[in-house]
């Protein structure tokens, strides 16, 4: 099947037609791209699923359109510029691992195209729509993996300013997540202090106050970030977790049984600040408490344990965790039921113990990698974090990360220690 590109046909014709068979448009795009189906419509173009004819394995690609909706000469040479600037960022951006690299850029009947690198997999939209919720160890994986990817950008000057589930891609072949959709995003310049003022883009449901106002920081990205999140967690729209009356975050009364820690709880009510100020401002600032802070995985199974254990004996405690879901219902009418009610607080305890060290996952690079990860924060697949003597390895993994050489091998010597159970002779014989 070739799909026909004229935004005003855009039918689909059998393999190989040289012209689409309803509107004679050339459906080979500059003689090597054909393009096979749509992938989505946003305010400034179309994106298309292709194959590329050059290459001898004809391999999938994408093409972005653009396509000019906007009236007015102002609106519609605003969204050229755009374009422009997307294949900008993307020349620039596509070098790291986990974003689309761009492979060309030109124009063809006074319509722009860009053409990037496909990425193979579920979009974190899909990946909810199928599974359901995401559980804590999820939320906190996705979001050392995609601060890496933001750290990345912001230290180009970028900012995204349209971080949503929908362009946040796994990807199949790693399980990797992949941030596409640089459309709207925007270079900082130095004048500007790290503000960019103007136009208002981004999606309503996501977008920072501040960014909504039109002066979009690099800390409105990490605030479409954490309503990611919530999102993910919740299954609910992100305008049904806030109170407008209140004017407050109500996401914990939305969790419908599914457990997330006061640790990560607070990473995330940290994220979603509604005044700039007293939100992260950097993507150091949140993987620092992720890494560093009280936050810990096994920390969350201890305090879980005793609340479940707890929760009736003692109100007080059980109440942070939100476990009645019944109560729930009165607060978030509109909630969908999740697909997974199988994720619930036992199943997560389960889960969490398969968390791993991040310092493994440095040495394997994926063969779809095109270059080992600049970051150093991600976590690995491989290697328990808690070991079966309850030794825990979270601070020699953050040492490691952090390339700390000398405290490292200090704390693999205590963990020794402990593992020998020698820590009071603090030191190791045969
Ligand atoms: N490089 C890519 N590889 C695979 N799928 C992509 C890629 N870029 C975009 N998509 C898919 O196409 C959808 C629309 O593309 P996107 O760039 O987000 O444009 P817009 O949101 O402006 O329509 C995305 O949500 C994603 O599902
Ligand atoms: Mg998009």
């Amino acid at each position: 099947m070739s799909q026909c590109l004229n935004p005003e046909c855009l039918s689909p014709n059998p393999d190989n037609s040289q012209f689409c068979q309803k509107c004679g448009n050339k459906l080979l795009l500059v003689e090597r791209y054909w393009a096979k189906s749509i992938l989505g419509q946003g305010g400034f173009g179309r994106t298309f699923l292709a194959v590329d004819e050059f290459k001898p394995s004809k391999p999938l690609c994408v093409i972005k359109q653009f396509l000019p909706q906007a009236q007015g000469t102002e609106n519609v040479e605003k969204a050229a510029e755009l374009f422009a600037q997307e294949a900008e960022r993307l020349e620039l951006l596509g070098k790291h691992s986990q974003i689309p690299e761009l492979f060309a850029k030109f124009t063809v009947d006074n319509r722009q195209y860009l053409v990037q690198e496909f990425i193979k997999g579920e979009t974190l939209q899909q990946e909810l729509d199928n599974h359901g919720v995401f559980n804590e160890v999820q939320i906190q994986e996705l979001l050392i993996d995609l601060l890496s990817i933001l750290q990345f950008v912001h230290s180009h000057n970028v900012i995204h300013r349209d971080i949503k589930p929908e362009n946040i891609i796994r990807r199949e072949a790693d399980k990797k997540l992949v941030l596409v959709d640089f459309g709207a995003a925007k270079v900082i310049s130095k004048v500007q202090h790290r503000t960019v003022t103007g136009t208002v883009i981004g999606s309503a449901e996501y977008c920072a106050p501040e960014q909504s106002m039109g002066k979009a920081k690099s800390g409105s990205d990490l605030y479409s970030l954490g309503v990611t999140c919530l999102h993910l967690l919740t299954q609910m729209s992100p305008f049904n977790l806030y109170d407008v009356m209140e004017m407050e975050w109500v996401w914990r009364d939305c969790l419908n049984g599914n457990f997330v820690s006061d640790e990560l709880g607070k990473v995330l009510d940290g994220l979603v600040e509604q005044k700039l100020k007293q939100r992260y401002h950097k993507v150091e600032e949140v993987l620092a408490e992720l890494w560093f802070g009280n936050y810990s995985i096994s920390q969350t199974q201890k305090i879980k344990k005793t609340s479940n254990k707890s929760s009736s004996s003692n109100p007080k405690k059980s109440h942070i965790y939100r476990l009645a879901p019944q109560s729930q219902t009165s607060v978030c009418p509109t909630q969908k039921k999740s697909k997974s009610p199988q994720k619930t607080v036992s199943n997560n305890v389960k889960k969490s113990h398969i968390y791993r060290l991040a310092s493994q996952s440095q040495t394997s690079v994926s063969p779809t990698q095109k270059n080992p990860k600049p970051s150093q924060y991600s976590p690995s697949n491989d290697v328990p974090l808690v070991s079966v003597r309850r030794v825990n390895y979270k601070k020699l993994r953050n040492l490691l990360a952090a390339r700390k050489w000398k405290e490292a091998d200090q704390e693999t010597k205590r963990c020794m220690l402990k593992v020998a159970r020698r820590e009071k002779e603090n030191y190791l014989t045969e």
